[in-house]
């Protein structure tokens, strides 16, 4: 099996793919321009036959072990069981893990089906426990819906279950000892993730709150305790004295972790992303590619390691970040 490896040696074993870039919520700190960017059309997208030729490339060929499916909204998406059984097929094959990334607001009826294919990480993404909060950060009075997906995935066993929550000044941040309160006797691990710039999501500085500020303020009424020698590169975990969920921070603008950045992307316009914030320079299109049938497997997996030479070793510092355009999350997930 070969690996992939780049110029500095970095191995990328971590594939999220996104399926979508659509969603039915228009969150704040995403698409605050609600539809303002041009969705893709279906034969722009990758059809699941292609995705699961991909998946198959990128874990039975080059040591890929772990996929992610995100969005957009992934399960917006219309025939995903039925894609996901395919991938139970492929999973069991070349023994690669799964997981999920969702808003929950469709989550909570296919929770059993998702268990059965033995769908290994599940995330959800939870901004606010107010149902007035939810709304304005969501656009969609959906808290309801979410916070049944989450019981739901804890009496079903979902684990590792993680509640991704960005965090906003002025926004949410007075919410922060709420979700270290909501996550006490379950297994629930809550991230708080900082804020990030992308093209058009309006990102300004007032609204952003560092890591460690974020950790202060857990800390003023909880002693945590680092957990250390988890494989855990992009999220600093921690317990909490006398609670069973786990609180973490993902500090991606103050604190960047490319040196041990193990992941690659691919976007719902099929581009294959080295970095979540990297331009279009030098990125495979796999529509194009996929569609043309001079290419064998081997052929796809000689480009794909050629063109993790161009990774870069680090992402940009904010002011370049606030530059680029192209690099909508609702396209490239999370
Ligand atoms: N900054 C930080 N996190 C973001 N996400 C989406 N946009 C941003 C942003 N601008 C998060 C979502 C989801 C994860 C995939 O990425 O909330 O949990």
């Amino acid at each position: 099996m070969q690996t992939l490896t780049d110029n500095y040696n970095r191995v990328h074993d971590y594939l999220r793919i996104s399926l979508t870039d659509k969603c039915n919520l228009n969150c704040i700190y995403c698409n605050p321009a609600k539809n303002h960017i041009k969705k893709l059309q279906q034969d722009e997208v990758l059809s699941y036959e292609e995705l699961l030729r991909l998946i198959s490339i990128f874990t039975g060929r080059l040591g890929v072990k772990k996929i992610r499916f995100t969005g957009g909204e992934p399960l917006v998406r219309k025939g995903i069981i039925n894609f996901f059984q395919n991938v139970y097929l492929l999973k069991k094959q070349f023994g690669f893990t799964t997981g999920l990334t969702t808003n929950g607001t469709l989550l909570e009826e296919i929770l059993p089906d998702l268990k059965e294919l033995g769908l290994d990480k599940l995330n959800i993404s939870m901004d606010s426990l107010n149902p007035v909060r939810f709304k304005y950060i969501t656009g969609k009075d959906n808290l309801e819906s979410v916070l049944r997906a989450v019981n739901k995935a804890i009496k079903l066993g979902f684990s590792p279950l993680k509640l991704n929550v960005v965090v906003m000044k002025n926004v949410n941040d007075d919410e922060i000892i709420n979700f270290v309160d909501f996550i006490k006797d379950t297994n629930l691990n809550v991230r708080f993730i900082e804020f990030m710039p992308f093209g058009n999501n309006n990102w300004n500085q007032n609204e952003f709150i560092r890591f460690d500020e974020i950790k202060n303020i857990v800390e003023s009424q909880y002693v945590l305790k680092e957990i250390t020698g988890t494989k855990n590169l992009v999220a600093k975990d921690f317990a909490i004295e006398g609670h069973s969920g786990i609180v973490s921070f993902i500090s991606s603008i103050s604190n960047h972790f490319c040196s041990s950045c193990n992941r690659l992307r691919i976007d719902a316009e099929s581009r294959m992303k080295l970095c979540l914030f990297s331009n279009r320079n030098n990125e495979l299109k796999f529509k194009d590619i996929l569609s043309n049938s001079d290419y064998s497997d081997e052929d796809i997996c000689s480009m794909i390691e050629k063109s993790l030479h161009f990774k870069p070793i680090v992402h940009p510092e904010i002011d370049e970040l606030l530059k680029l355009q192209e690099n909508n999350m609702l396209s490239i997930g999370g």
